[in-house]
């Protein structure tokens, strides 16, 4: 008979344990970001429609699911905030007593040890929906940079550990790193939504923060899905602007980009695993279309794998549980 020539990959593969011998990437419990919303108002616990699992909630409602992060032994969760009104500035973002503010000292006061990021943006705060201030219909670039400024610096003062600016206009950083340092917040870092794309996958967010544009899109900000040249320019400047972290949002549609600014870059790098793509996870497996546990750790594995450090997810309670199984 001739002899074949071939490999036998199959060896590496021939049992669990030689398996786990070979094994290239790991999720871990210390990689996972849990975004919770929180709300202005009492008595508090609003399920989110499109994203079974996740609530809004008011502060007297949160100790409880706090407690539960912690517990987890998850090390972290982003803020986002609902205020109980809107104005033309979003006010509600920067003023002493918001919404973020008043939760992250809930929390710091609560859980010390849990690191708190806040979102520092408008659109949850503005009437129009936008992420930085209008002029008719027109987004102001430079105008919005004053007032995310303020809203991290009354952040950093309530206690927040991070700020994650994601609003997209130019020069967020350099700003908020300026006002940060004025103020004497020259330790707080900046975790910038340095690559974000305008995505059809924040639908089921934009009903959890209740801040949809009430007119138009968000293209003029956000970046183009066909790009990714623009990735390396956005991560650029903001690296030079002074970001601490970089974001990549969505993640699941761009993974490619994920190990572009992994390859190119230095700093740690936080896959957004957003909304919508944790909604499609729950939808088909509500529906019993597919095995949800297995389906998500693939999913966040392959945001690792791609480059990822830390994975911003709702899904991370559910994480945390599962690897803590074996
Ligand atoms: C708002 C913001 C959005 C998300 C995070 N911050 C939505 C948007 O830009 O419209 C999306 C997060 C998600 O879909 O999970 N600046
Ligand atoms: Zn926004």
């Amino acid at each position: 008979m001739t002899q074949l020539n071939f490999k036998r990959h199959r060896r590496l593969r021939s049992s669990a344990t030689m398996r786990s011998m070979v094994k290239e990437t790991y999720l871990h419990k210390e990689d996972l970001i849990y975004p919770i919303f929180v709300m202005d108002g009492e008595n508090i616990k609003n399920p989110v429609k499109s994203m079974p699992g996740v609530f809004q909630f008011s502060l007297d409602k949160l100790g409880e699911e706090i407690d539960e992060v912690v517990s987890l032994g998850i090390p972290s969760v982003i803020l986002f905030g609902i205020p109980a009104e809107k104005d033309a500035v979003g006010t509600g973002a920067f003023h002493d007593h918001g919404i973020v503010q008043e939760a992250t000292r809930f929390i710091k006061e609560r859980h010390p040890e849990l690191l708190v990021i806040a979102d520092t943006c408008l659109c949850e705060f503005t009437d129009h929906g936008h992420c930085g201030v209008v002029e008719g219909e027109k987004i102001l670039n430079d105008p919005s940079l004053d007032v995310l400024a303020r809203t991290a610096v009354s952040q950093a003062k309530a206690g927040a550990d991070i700020i994650a600016p994601s609003n997209m206009m130019d020069g967020f950083v350099a700003a908020i790193r300026v006002a940060l340092d004025e103020a004497g917040f020259e330790d707080v870092p900046i975790m910038s939504y340095a690559v974000k794309y305008a995505s059809g996958y924040y639908g089921p967010f934009r009903e959890a923060a209740e801040g949809a544009p009430k007119f138009g899109d968000r293209k003029t900000y956000q970046m183009d899905p066909a790009n990714r040249l623009e990735a390396f320019r956005e991560a650029e400047s903001d690296i030079e602007e002074g970001a601490d972290f970089l974001i990549v949002k969505p993640a699941l549609s761009y993974l490619d980009i994920i190990r572009d600014v992994r390859n190119n870059y230095h700093l740690p790098i936080v896959a957004y695993n957003v909304s919508g793509e944790y909604a499609m996870i729950k939808a088909a497996a509500q529906n019993g279309w597919i095995e949800e546990k297995p389906v998500v750790l693939e999913t966040l594995l392959g945001m690792k794998r791609a480059g990822a450090d830390l994975i911003l997810t709702y899904h991370a309670k559910d994480v945390a549980r599962w690897l803590e199984e074996k």
